[in-house]
């Protein structure tokens, strides 16, 4: 195992568990609250608040009058309670009285429309204005608290997102070509490809950002564009840590990540520039269009992605709904038991805390139905509370679990600059594309069997892992095909699918021959792609071959047409006129293999071609044992300790047999052997006996 990581705070001796607290919203009206929430709180088994996220307003109500006094009283108030303080900078919503005087702060959408004062999440970039503000906001926030022993991170901002038109983030992207072009339009054309529709640019004043009252077919400049989106609010967030570093560094910083099925923002990218990372869980449990387990998987592959940005380090959980949330189209209940094991499932794959959105439910507006722990009749006789505080028992037993991480021989890459340049492509299916999907699908095999994985981005180094699949790596960009080259030469085992190696850093289509740079590793050439319409399949049949796989499996959506270059057919397609072509194939390089599978497929071809490769690779698993249906076991651990949470996402009892192996129930310190029941909704974590 990894050795441990220690806690994200020298503060912090376990596991923290708490949520979004917004005492500004009560203040004034409801000051009685306060004490009522303390009270609470030790009941609920919490310690640690996220308090100011959007409380500008309350901390400066005119411009330049600060009043932090009633924030004194609530972080103190927390910490003579044994509550830790996680402390906002509340740049995610802004004053009315700064966006009337200063309409520079506010965006501008792709229309040109400067927005009114309204919502939140939605300041301009660049505004050296906003940015001015913000500075004075969080000096004076550092300085005031840089030396409470209560404060223990800082929560910059609030899950930013989105972009801006203004003249102010139009110069800056101007500027931010330059640089990227090294001032050379000739660059900046052939890189975009301009001749085509005539839209070759002689000056970068004549660029604009993509919108539909001009470009939004110029794949290069879309794509330049959300990587200049994400790395002005890269610049934005390291403007906002600046004074907080300068002030009080011995404070570590985080920012809240949110939709990982999009990546609003290169993550991987922003990571760099965090001490700890963190992200907002919002599942969609209990709906019948599909199973528990492929929701659980889509959730496990989402907190792998986040244990994975500093090399296994453990994360936070900072937001997630202890019941139904108020934006889900159907906000159904939590079943008995649901709440606890998803916060558990966090922990198992690497959080330190468990935080929620919200403590409290407010009284009014968007989010009054939004789970709270404590409801508009605040009592701790609710069902969700009691689930709540009885987490908060368990969690206080796992101390040891701090610092700890997985040991991953097993690499996904699900790339954020691909996402958007594959979502950008026009063919060969308009719809369907699926990325974040179709990696959960590579990775639902993994899951199912307690076999760690670490989701990576297609830069980061791949040294250590035995398998790196990378579905769907539409975009190669530089160094990354020899990169995964060497990778295999030196022994390791590759997977990729149709449509990758298609184009590079720019978007340009590759003139080697698909897929491009991976094209020699793959011993494959593929001359074109079928596009299936939904409800078409075409059989794809298995000879017998060293990887124990045989039977036959339906392709469907995506149908790529390879010629072998040296690689060996382990399944061929059987209709239409490219039957018999090869339907997935293997080629040996240097010490290792490639594996290219060309089309998409919906049932179980993925579960055995992985199960047959984890046999081979001899992947270690978290629990030596086959796993029932919508049960894992996922495994944390450093050089001294270990712990096995066994997860049930069913809503029905299931069984797992645990051979010969004896362990000790963390939470209970009983023994644990033979076979453990898992009632419905639940988890066990398991402390393998010395010696085992
Ligand atoms: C998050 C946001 C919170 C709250 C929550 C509701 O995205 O950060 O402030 O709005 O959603 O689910």
């Amino acid at each position: 195992m990894k050795p441990n990581f220690g806690p994200f705070s020298p503060a912090v001796e376990g596991i923290l568990h708490g949520g979004d607290y917004n005492p500004d919203q009560w203040m004034k009206f409801y000051p009685e609250t306060l004490e009522e929430d303390f009270r609470l709180m030790k009941l609920a088994g919490c310690n640690v608040m996220s308090v100011g996220i959007f409380a500008w307003a309350a901390l400066e109500p005119e411009e330049g009058r600060y009043t932090f006094e009633w924030l004194d009283k609530v972080i103190d108030g927390l910490w003579q309670n044994g509550v830790y303080t996680i402390l906002a900078t509340p740049s995610g919503a802004r004053p009315a009285w700064m966006a009337k005087k200063y309409p520079e702060v506010l965006r501008v959408d792709e229309m040109g429309v400067r927005a009114l004062f309204g919502e939140r999440h939605n300041h301009c970039l660049t505004s050296p204005v906003y940015r001015d503000r913000v500075k004075q906001m969080n000096t004076r926030l550092a300085s005031r608290y840089r030396n409470h022993p209560g404060v223990i991170l800082w929560h910059v901002s609030n899950e930013y997102s989105g972009e801006c038109h203004c003249e102010l983030c139009k110069a800056a992207f101007r500027d931010w070509l330059r640089e990227r072009y090294h001032d050379s339009l000739d660059e900046l054309n052939k890189a975009w490809w301009t001749a085509f529709w005539s839209h070759t640019f002689t000056s970068f004043e004549e660029i604009n950002p993509p919108s539909r009252r001009g470009d939004s077919n110029l794949h290069g400049l879309n794509l330049d564009w959300r990587r200049f989106c994400s790395d002005q609010t890269i610049d934005f967030l390291k403007a906002e840590i600046a004074p907080l570093k300068e002030i009080a560094p011995q404070i570590p910083v985080t920012t809240n990540y949110m939709d990982f099925t999009q990546f609003p923002l290169d993550y991987y990218k922003m990571a760099k520039e965090l001490d700890v990372v963190c992200w907002d869980n919002y599942p969609w449990w209990h709906n019948p269009a599909y199973g528990q387990d492929e929701e659980a998987a889509r959730r496990a592959f989402i907190h792998d992605i986040n244990r994975s940005f500093k090399g296994g380090k453990p994360f936070l959980l900072m937001e997630s709904a202890p019941g139904p949330t108020n934006w889900q189209p159907v906000a159904k209940l939590l079943r008995p038991g649901m709440s606890a094991l998803a916060s558990m499932q966090a922990v198992a794959h690497g959080a330190d805390t468990v935080q929620y959105f919200q403590w409290r439910k407010s009284l009014g507006s968007s989010e009054k139905f939004h789970a709270g722990v404590v409801d508009h009749y605040a009592t701790e006789r609710t069902r969700m509370f009691g689930e709540v505080a009885a987490l908060g028992e368990d969690l206080k037993k796992l101390a040891g679990v701090i610092g700890t991480s997985a040991d991953a021989k097993v690499a996904i890459i699900y790339d954020a600059q691909n996402h958007w340049a594959l979502g950008d492509t026009k063919g060969p299916r308009a719809e369907h594309r699926d990325y974040f999907q179709t990696c959960v699908n590579h990775y639902k095999p993994f899951w199912d069997r307690g076999i760690a994985v670490d989701v990576i981005d297609s830069e980061a180094p791949v040294e250590g892992y035995d398998l790196v699949i990378a579905p769907m790596l539409y975009q190669v960009r530089k160094g990354v095909g020899e990169k995964l080259s060497r990778f295999v030469e030196g022994g390791g085992t590759l997977v990729t699918t149709y449509w990758s190696g298609i184009a590079d850093d720019s978007d340009l289509c590759f003139t080697t021959g698909r897929p491009g740079p991976l094209r020699r590793v793959m011993g494959i050439w593929s001359e074109e792609i079928d596009a299936l319409y939904d409800g078409e399949t075409n059989p794809v049949l298995f000879a017998q071959n060293n990887l124990g796989m045989k039977g036959s499996f339906a392709a469907d959506t995506l149908c790529d047409l390879v010629h072998l270059e040296g690689a060996e057919a382990l399944a061929t397609y059987q209709e239409d006129f490219y039957a018999g072509y090869p339907a997935v194939t293997v080629n040996r390089c240097g010490q290792g293999q490639a594996f290219y599978i060309a089309c998409r497929t919906h049932d179980g071809m993925l579960d055995n071609f992985y199960q047959a490769l984890a046999k081979q690779l001899k992947l270690p698993k978290a629990l030596d044992t086959n796993l029932p249906k919508g049960v894992t076991a996922s495994l944390r651990g450093d050089e001294e300790h270990a712990y096995c949470f066994l997860q049930n996402f069913e809503g029905k009892e299931h069984r797992v047999n645990l051979k010969n192996a004896q362990y000790t129930d963390a939470l209970t310190g009983e023994p644990v052997s033979g076979t453990v029941v898992m009632r419905p909704y639940s988890y066990r974590i398991l402390e393998p006996v010395e010696g085992e």
